[in-house]
């Protein structure tokens, strides 16, 4: 199922065959691009990037790779190729036929969660729109070109899903994807995260690592609609998606790595002497972490949800990976959740339907758990003690039932003196922010890195690491 280059629009769904959604879509498109150019990343549009390209949705050899500037690259429409036995996986109408078409009952609804996922996809391009300036080396900067039109690409992907589906109310929702932008005070972007403002690299992997892999359960349970086009869709941004991770999860690594080889040479685990040494010492690398993990557990919504009951129900919206699972009704099982109780916890049981958020949040936390053990094997081999832990789900939520409980990282209830007085131990303090702000300053010579991170094991597409991802001159 090759993709169709000839069109202004790549795209593999016969977008010729309909000439008023290509004409819609042909009218949305210079709007696209001079979102583009006014909030994608900063200075850089006339640079050579080496970029990867969808060119197939086959899972093997999907997409070829060569120099593009970014507002050429091909934005298109991807999805995957339509299986024509698949049934509704889960929900009160398991075993029935998928639907092509979406029935009157649930538009609002779905119109919904298509709106609030593509919101996050130009939200993210947004936030890191000025990191261009000091990346690395020109091979990270590749990788963050990369993540950007991607996630432009994942925008196209909702907006064909509103202009085909949605109508005129699905043409203004993808009007004003382009409206709201992150962090502005009047149209912000939809979800609290995705209007963090990113001003440097250690947030952007953090960023990448936790609010992405957030996006990759989305995209997962989405996947698992009963909305066969919206399932297909999904299916083929979480092949791109991989990527967004891997910078995430190999960034922080080589974070890690850098400032291990600094500890050695130092041989001292003092964070002043390590940041003189020009590294990020592990508890700044810890408090980052803590950071963007619990604003991405946000993400997932309360732990009680009757919306996420009914999503489930309805078929809208499943677990990620939902064939893993024995019972795809979920009717007569209950959830045990922990709830503030005073100073302490109590357990509640829940039925099980309404707990779908807390599943998927769980599932997500177990994803994360496998980078922090990798970044712990580094640690631990050279005989460190010092460990990167995930903090608990209870801590520093501003959703569901612990918003605005304090707590410690490790979740045990404290009193807000206590909370105040530790948080410059467990979140980013304004002096952290200004160390690692001081840090960042553009490499661009090609195959050198900043002194505070190692060079990646390998480089892009089997070049090597000092290959010229980025031609800026
Ligand atoms: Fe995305
Ligand atoms: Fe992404």
């Amino acid at each position: 199922m090759s993709i169709n280059y000839q069109d202004r629009i790549p795209n593999n769904v016969d977008l010729g065959s309909n000439r008023t959604l290509q004409r819609a879509l042909e009218h949305w498109q210079p709007e696209f691009l001079k979102w583009w150019e006014d909030l994608g990343p900063k200075d850089f549009q006339v640079a050579d990037v080496y970029l990867r390209t969808a060119t197939s949705v086959d899972a093997k050899g999907w997409a070829t790779y060569g120099y593009v500037r970014m507002p050429e690259y091909r934005w298109g429409i991807f999805l995957n190729e339509r299986d024509p036995n698949r049934r509704i996986g889960f929900g009160d109408n398991f075993g029935q036929e998928v639907w092509q078409q979406i029935p009157g009952e649930y538009r609002a609804t779905l119109r919904r969660l298509i709106v609030t996922q593509g919101d996050t996809e130009p939200a993210s391009v947004e936030q890191q729109r000025m990191l261009g300036h000091t990346a690395p080396s020109l091979y990270d900067l590749r990788n963050l070109f990369q993540v950007n039109v991607e996630e432009g690409r994942h925008l196209w992907a909702m907006v064909y899903l509103l202009h085909a589906y949605f109508g005129r109310d699905g043409r203004e929702e993808a009007e004003e994807l382009l409206e709201r932008h992150s962090g502005d005070a009047d149209k912000p972007r939809i979800l609290g995260t995705f209007n963090e403002p990113i001003r440097d690299w250690l947030s952007f992997f953090m960023f990448t690592y936790f609010t992405d892999r957030d996006g990759k359960f989305q995209l997962k349970s989405l996947a698992e609609s009963s909305f066969d086009p919206l399932a297909r869709t999904c299916q083929f941004m979480l092949t791109e998606e991989a990527h967004h991770m891997f910078v995430g999860d190999t960034g922080i690594n080589r974070v890690v790595k850098r400032t291990l080889e600094v500890m050695k040479e130092l041989n001292s685990d003092d964070p002043h002497a390590i940041r003189n040494a020009g590294a990020i010492d592990l508890p700044t690398v810890q408090r980052y972490l803590n950071f963007w993990f619990t604003s991405s557990l946000d993400l997932f919504g309360s732990e009680t949800s009757s919306n996420a009951a009914s999503y489930f129900a309805n078929g809208l919206k499943g677990r990620p990976d939902e064939a893993q699972y024995e019972d795809h009704i979920a009717l007569d099982q209950t959830y045990s959740l922990e709830l503030p109780d005073g100073s302490g916890i109590k357990n509640e049981q829940i039925p099980m339907r309404n707990a779908m958020n807390e599943v998927t949040r769980n599932s997500y936390v177990r994803d994360c758990e496998i980078g922090v053990k990798r970044w712990n094997r580094l640690i631990e081999k050279p005989g460190y003690s010092f460990r990167l832990t995930l903090p608990s789900t209870r801590f520093r939520r501003n959703i569901g039932n612990w918003a605005g409980v304090p707590t410690t990282p490790e979740g045990t209830p404290i009193g807000p003196e206590q909370f105040a007085a530790h948080l410059h131990e467990w979140l980013p303090s304004e002096s952290d922010q200004a160390f690692i702000l001081s840090l960042m300053h553009g490499v661009d010579e090609q195959g050198k890195m900043a002194a505070w991170i190692a060079p990646p094991d390998r480089g892009i597409n089997n070049n090597p690491v000092d290959y010229e991802y980025v031609k800026l001159h």
